[in-house]
């Protein structure tokens, strides 16, 4: 049951309590990344409260006039870089999250109430919310499905495709090993219902897509793509939509007015902020590692005795590993507690293909951001192995987790006196003061 918090002081407590502890721990949840303390800082700011809707800068468009002085850094910053690594035209960046993306697209290109819409089965990793999304926004859902949990099955789709004519074919995956081939499926749409569309929702991988290291969908054919910002990519938590059609853009545009009004425009210029760390302090050398990461891991846990899916393919293409720990003798909510206990956090879950049960569900990716290189891996497949059979004390594999958090993150880490660093310090020491401690109603000791 949850315990009343009456204080600010018991707030800064437990947050203060959640930090330390986040500091021992190594995130292994494939949907979560971190990003630097750098990109944080406008959440802080004035910029946080304020809306945004003047993208082209149109003196009568002014209403709302607090993100004047900052247009620059979402129209110069945010939009050109993600159309640059997204090697795209035309970029939205309203969406708050990965199923706020997929409900823009879906009302934007999925046709009229009554149309089809085309999606991958859950039982293929298609993502549990789209049929639902879809269905409530009167449009009807068909399955592509597979030869195995990773494989599709494009015969199937052509015949698919050709009785229903969907209006769109929404690429969903989210429970995710191995990637969909778009450019075969673009090339199966376009023959078997040239008039439907072909979006790819790249929530899981849009980091390794923007790094180069998986191919992009609109270099294979797609005619948008979009997803998460907070996944592979180590961004805020805000998602963007991405086409080089001026039609789709302007769809889009006509759309999303009516689904989202503020998009969180603090979060967007960290996203900015975040994109150009990216761009310009490896970005491209993290999504290398965090695929060379995962398939090491994946052979290694194997090498230690569990039962990791798809090791006779290399485990994984991209950032997640699925663990049978059930095969194990390990029910999967009690290995996630082991290795919670352990300083290392897991997703355990139904539905993930090819599970009658449940399973483990881990990423590399939020490890590699922090900095957990190929040499590190042997000794995390130790704790996490001594975790899951508990062979050796938590408290001391806890230690030795914390270790490995300590490693030197990706991006740019900039030296305490940097005047970069002094600068954010200023900015968000003054944020706080000017709201509190100048403030008529300064707080008193403990409110
Ligand atoms: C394909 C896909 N779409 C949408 C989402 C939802 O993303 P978010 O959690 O950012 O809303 C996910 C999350 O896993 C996903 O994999």
């Amino acid at each position: 049951m949850a315990q009343p918090v009456e204080t600010l002081d018991d707030v800064l407590r437990i947050l203060g309590e959640h930090e330390d502890h986040a500091h021992r721990t190594l995130n292994m949840v494939p949907s979560e990344n971190a990003m630097s303390g750098l990109a944080k800082l406008p959440l802080l700011l004035d910029c946080y409260h304020r809306y945004f809707f003047n993208e082209g800068d149109q003196a009568e468009r002014w209403h709302f006039r607090g993100a004047q002085r900052l247009r620059d850094l979402e129209m110069g910053l945010t939009v050109p870089l993600l159309e640059e690594l997204g090697r795209a035209r035309y970029v939205s960046v309203r969406p708050l999250s990965g199923l706020n993306a997929m409900t823009l697209a879906l009302a934007t290109l999925g046709g009229e109430p009554g149309s089809t819409v085309v999606t991958i089965s859950p039982d293929n990793g298609g993502h549990y919310a789209t049929p639902s999304v879809a269905r409530r926004l009167g449009l009807r859902i068909e399955f592509l499905r597979g030869l195995d949990p990773h494989t599709l099955d494009f015969d199937h789709a052509a015949d698919l495709l050709r009785r229903v004519r969907p209006a769109l074919v929404y690429v969903d995956q989210s429970h995710c090993l191995f990637p969909v081939d778009v450019a075969r499926l673009v090339a199966t749409v376009r023959a078997a219902s040239p008039e439907t569309l072909v979006h790819v929702d790249a929530s899981h991988w849009f980091g390794l897509v923007l790094a180069g290291v998986f191919p992009n969908p609109l270099d294979e054919g797609a005619d948008s793509f979009g997803g998460s910002t907070h996944k592979t990519f180590p961004g805020p938590q805000k998602a963007a939509l991405l086409t080089r059609d001026p039609d789709i853009e302007r769809r889009i545009r006509d759309t999303q007015g009516y689904l989202i009004s503020s998009h969180h425009f603090a979060a967007t210029i960290s996203l900015g902020m975040a994109l150009l760390e990216f761009r310009d302090f490896g970005g491209a050398d993290y999504a290398k590692a965090v695929v060379a990461n995962t398939r090491e891991f994946g052979s290694l846990l194997t090498q230690r005795g569990t039962t990791v899916v798809a090791a006779d393919r290399g485990c994984s293409a991209g950032h997640q590993l699925w663990l049978d720990t059930e095969a194990d003798g390990v029910p999967p909510r009690e290995a996630s507690d082991r290795l919670a206990q352990a300083g290392i956090r897991v997703n355990f879950m139904a539905g993930l293909p090819g599970f009658a049960g449940q399973g483990v569900r881990i990423g590399l990716n939020e490890p590699t951001y922090q900095g957990v290189t190929l040499n590190d891996l042997p000794e995390l497949a130790d704790i996490f192995t001594a975790a899951l059979r508990g062979t050796t004390p938590a408290a001391r594999l806890a230690d030795r987790t914390a270790q490995l958090r300590r490693r030197p993150r990706f991006g740019a880490t900039v030296g305490a006196g940097s005047p970069l660093l002094r600068g954010a310090l200023e900015l968000a020491t003054n944020a706080l003061l000017s709201e509190q401690v100048n403030s008529p109603n300064t707080v008193p000791e403990s409110v």
